[in-house]
């Protein structure tokens, strides 16, 4: 691995791709992502959590990072968001049992709560999302979906860069530019992660929901 010791604070390059083999199908991806130690994420995570679901699926979504049960369990969207999104999803007219489910950073970043044994979710910085962008691009390249749906800030940036904004661009297609090596323009619909909807006080929770289904109706509707 390429080491940047005379860059900006002497830190290590964040970087998945030495890890990434070269050709590989979606089991030889997730096998060797099990041993990615491309950002320091994987230090304090129990398990590398790979995406998930129909590896034909026309529709890919794209989440932050796994939780606290995802962690534990080695699955994406197993735990409360994940029962938010399958109940939007169904909502939307979209069978979740025909989506491919992943995440734009596939360590759980967390920090030990003050008290007691929670470990309270942090989100991602610019460079670990960029260190573990070549996961998803292969997973892209390899799944090869009509429509990917980026759910929240960190899945947007990963896909379009640091200049996405959530609350500006989502619920309308926008192009995706083709994986490494991929032909034709791909369409991402952005909107709000799910567990937005479990944070909102109940006020303002029914609205998000709303437009967490009206968002991925966009998406389901360009599958036609
Ligand atoms: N939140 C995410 O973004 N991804 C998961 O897999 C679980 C919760
Ligand atoms: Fe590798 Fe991504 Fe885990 Fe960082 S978060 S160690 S880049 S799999």
């Amino acid at each position: 691995m390429t080491r940047d010791a005379a860059g900006a604070g002497g830190e290590d390059a964040y970087d998945a791709s030495p890890w990434v083999p070269a050709g590989a199908d979606l089991d030889a991806l997730r096998t060797a992502a099990a041993g990615c130690h491309g950002c320091p994420l994987h230090r304090d995570a129990s398990r590398t959590v790979f995406g998930a679901g129909d590896t034909s699926a026309r529709l890919l979504l794209v989440g932050e990072q796994p939780g606290d049960q995802e962690d534990r369990k080695g699955h994406p969207f197993v735990g409360p968001a994940g029962g938010v999104l399958d109940r939007a999803l169904a909502e939307a007219g979209i069978d979740p049992g025909e989506t491919y489910v992943t995440n734009a950073v596939k360590h759980f970043k967390f920090e030990p709560a003050a008290r007691g044994k929670r470990r309270i979710h942090k989100a991602p910085t610019l460079r670990e999302i960029s260190a573990c962008s070549p996961w998803l691009a292969e997973e892209l390249r390899l799944v090869a979906p009509e429509v990917v749906v980026a759910l929240g800030a960190t899945a947007g940036k990963s896909l379009l860069g640091s200049g996405f904004r959530v609350t500006r661009d989502r619920g309308v297609p926008l192009p995706l530019p083709p994986p490494a090596g991929g032909d034709g323009e791909g369409v991402l619909v952005a909107t709000i992660h799910p567990s937005a909807v479990l944070r909102a006080d109940d006020a303002g929770r029914a609205e998000l929901y709303g437009g967490l289904v009206a968002d991925l109706r966009v998406a389901g509707r360009l599958l036609g």
